[in-house]
């Protein structure tokens, strides 16, 4: 039997709820569903207005709009993430410039971004990679220092949290002006293809809906607060159908049981694989003191990449696929002749050294540990 990096689990009323889209008549977006599943994440996580998108990748090309980058804007991010978080803004003309992460965690390290500030600096967009909180005390005292945008890519972290100084907890994706999360088949959440845009600051709302509706106001028409809908902005087709948000209604009914088992996952990769880890140079994950833990990835830190690639073989061999992540942005083909040219050292260091194990609902973890640690 085959153990696969991931799984998609499925709660057994996706089906149903699709069917009772079709035959309710209603298949295109902003349907019951979609308000079912955007007041569930209003109700429960203190997002101000949430909007299902298509994709995280849509979430961020609204957010890049919403703030009205232009050619020449610059926007702070990791280059160790996924290319959606840059492109979203490079389509809009901004310069990215790239932070390198912490040294002990793939995320952006929050002391170097004040000193890459410049008279240009539009926003900062963070990642929360594996689902844990960047320093958002740190992060929102510099962005108002300095009257900038903040947008969380939440893609990975639906249900963590960040404990403030002030010892308030709040989710991720609540804190900055927008966040944008994704329920791709590979995250905790899904929907085979989709995602949310949350907005946190008010004035932003208005908009986007108007951009989420190809540029019209039709969702006031609906409201029936106009009485005829037209062009009014940019947009796009950025909202799902009704079989897209039914399939995720039957996920989030279901996020209670989901989570607690890949938290348990998780726990039992860490408590686990410590002696294993030591003994072989390798680091497991860090956690911080302000973050939660989603259970989302669990990864290993090898001490090189020939390591690495020998824990690939190892576990192919056994047919379990672990797989490594992002390539540096700041190097990648279409980027390496517009960076700056600074070295970002932790980023390339996670690029070739982190490696992540199976994980999703159904997986027995054993299995994985025992193959790692005997053979
Ligand atoms: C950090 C990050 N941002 C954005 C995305 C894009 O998400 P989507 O596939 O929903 O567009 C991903 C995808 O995995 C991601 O890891």
């Amino acid at each position: 039997m085959i153990i696969p990096f991931n799984k998609p689990y499925l709660t057994g009323k996706e089906t149903e709820y699709i069917e009772d889209a079709v035959k309710s008549g209603k298949i295109s977006g902003n349907g019951k569903y979609t308000k079912l599943c955007q007041t569930f994440f209003e109700q429960n996580f203190g997002f101000k207005k949430c909007l299902l998108t298509t994709s995280c990748t849509d979430a961020l090309e609204m957010a890049a709009i919403l703030i009205n980058i232009k050619d020449g804007d610059e926007v702070i991010m990791p280059s160790y993430t996924f290319v959606s978080t840059s492109n979203a803004f490079v389509l809009r003309g901004a310069k990215i410039v790239f932070a390198d992460s912490r040294k002990d965690h793939p995320n952006m390290d929050e002391n170097l971004i004040e000193a890459l500030i410049t008279p240009k600096t539009k926003a900062i967009v963070i990642v929360h990679y594996a689902g844990v909180a960047c320093n958002m005390d740190v992060i929102m005292d510099i962005a108002k220092k300095y009257n900038l945008f903040v947008v969380e890519d939440a893609a990975q972290a639906i249900d963590s949290y960040f404990t403030g100084k002030d010892g308030i907890k709040k989710a991720l994706g609540s804190i900055g002006h927008l966040a944008a999360f994704s329920f791709h088949e590979t995250k905790n959440i899904i929907s085979g293809e989709g995602g949310m845009l949350v907005i946190n600051d008010e004035q932003f709302i208005d908009r986007a809906e108007i951009i989420w509706e190809k540029g019209t106001n039709r969702s006031s028409f609906f409201r029936g607060e106009v009485d005829k809908y037209g062009w009014v902005d940019i947009g796009s087709s950025f909202l799902p159908s009704e079989i897209i948000a039914a399939f995720l209604w039957a996920q989030l009914e279901n996020i209670e049981k989901i989570q607690s088992k890949r938290k348990q996952h998780w726990e039992n990769y860490f408590n686990t694989l410590s002696g294993w880890a030591v003994k072989n140079n390798i680091k497991l994950p860090i956690l911080p003191e302000y973050s939660s833990n989603n259970g989302h990835m669990f990864y290993l830190i090898c001490e090189s990449l020939d390591q690495r690639n020998e824990i690939i073989e190892k576990l192919k061999r056994n047919d379990i696929m672990a797989v490594f992540h992002y390539l540096s942005l700041h190097k990648s083909p279409f980027y390496t002749d517009k960076h700056d040219g600074r070295h970002l050292l932790e980023t390339d260091f996670f690029t070739d050294k982190l490696l992540r194990l199976p994980l999703y609902f159904e997986l027995d973890t054993n299995i994985v540990i025992d193959k790692l640690i005997n053979e």
